[in-house]
């Protein structure tokens, strides 16, 4: 889809953001090449890449911006943020901490972007069904707390992760 040539009705920039490990590449990787690494390395300072998505019949390119979970590798943040329409932020279902930590990611994204921001909360890994550390009901209680979607996905399998960004364009168109 990358060499899509038709006109783009609208460029969009999103952000993924969460812990280390969470599979924030993965679920980048998943939804702009169709491609899934078991041995993904962990991102220093940030990568970018883009998808052409078609969204109520509009041509939507999606831009997205996936920064290190972990701070000695974060880059100068207000580029990260700036102009930024959605962001994904995400957590590992098997990784009770970085369900803990989501708080410190929504905060610097209320902090850093814009307040009319589509945010959507994404539970990863949910091909991991028999190491959860997370029930799902209670991270839809956090999410609801926050006046945030939830969504479950796998990077590994590929469920939702369309969909996730579907839903995420499509609130902001
Ligand atoms: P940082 O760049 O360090 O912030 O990490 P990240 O959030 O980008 O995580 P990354 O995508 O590098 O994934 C970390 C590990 O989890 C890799 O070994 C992936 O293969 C694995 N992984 C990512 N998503 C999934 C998933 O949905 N299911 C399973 N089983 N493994 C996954
Ligand atoms: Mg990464």
């Amino acid at each position: 889809e990358n060499n899509d040539s038709r006109d783009i009705d609208y460029s969009f920039k999103l952000v993924i953001i969460g812990d280390s490990t969470v599979g924030k590449s993965s679920i980048r990787s998943r939804f702009t090449k169709n491609e899934f690494c078991q041995s993904m390395p962990s991102t220093h300072g940030f990568k970018n890449d883009y998808k052409i998505v078609d969204i109520d019949s509009k041509v939507v390119k999606a831009e997205i911006w996936d920064t290190a979970g972990q701070d000695q590798y974060r880059g100068i943040l207000p580029s990260f943020y700036r102009g930024v329409k959605g962001a994904l932020v995400v957590f590992d279902i098997t990784n009770r901490e970085s369900f803990k930590n989501l708080s410190k990611w929504i905060r610097e994204l209320k902090l850093m972007g814009d307040s009319l921001l589509s945010v959507l909360l994404i539970g990863n890994k949910n091909d991991l069904e028999n190491e959860r550390k997370v029930p799902q009901e209670e991270a839809k209680i956090y999410a609801q707390k926050n006046q945030l979607l939830y969504m479950e996905t796998s990077a590994l399998t590929a469920e939702n992760v369309d969909k996730a960004f579907q839903d995420v364009l499509t609130d902001i168109l």
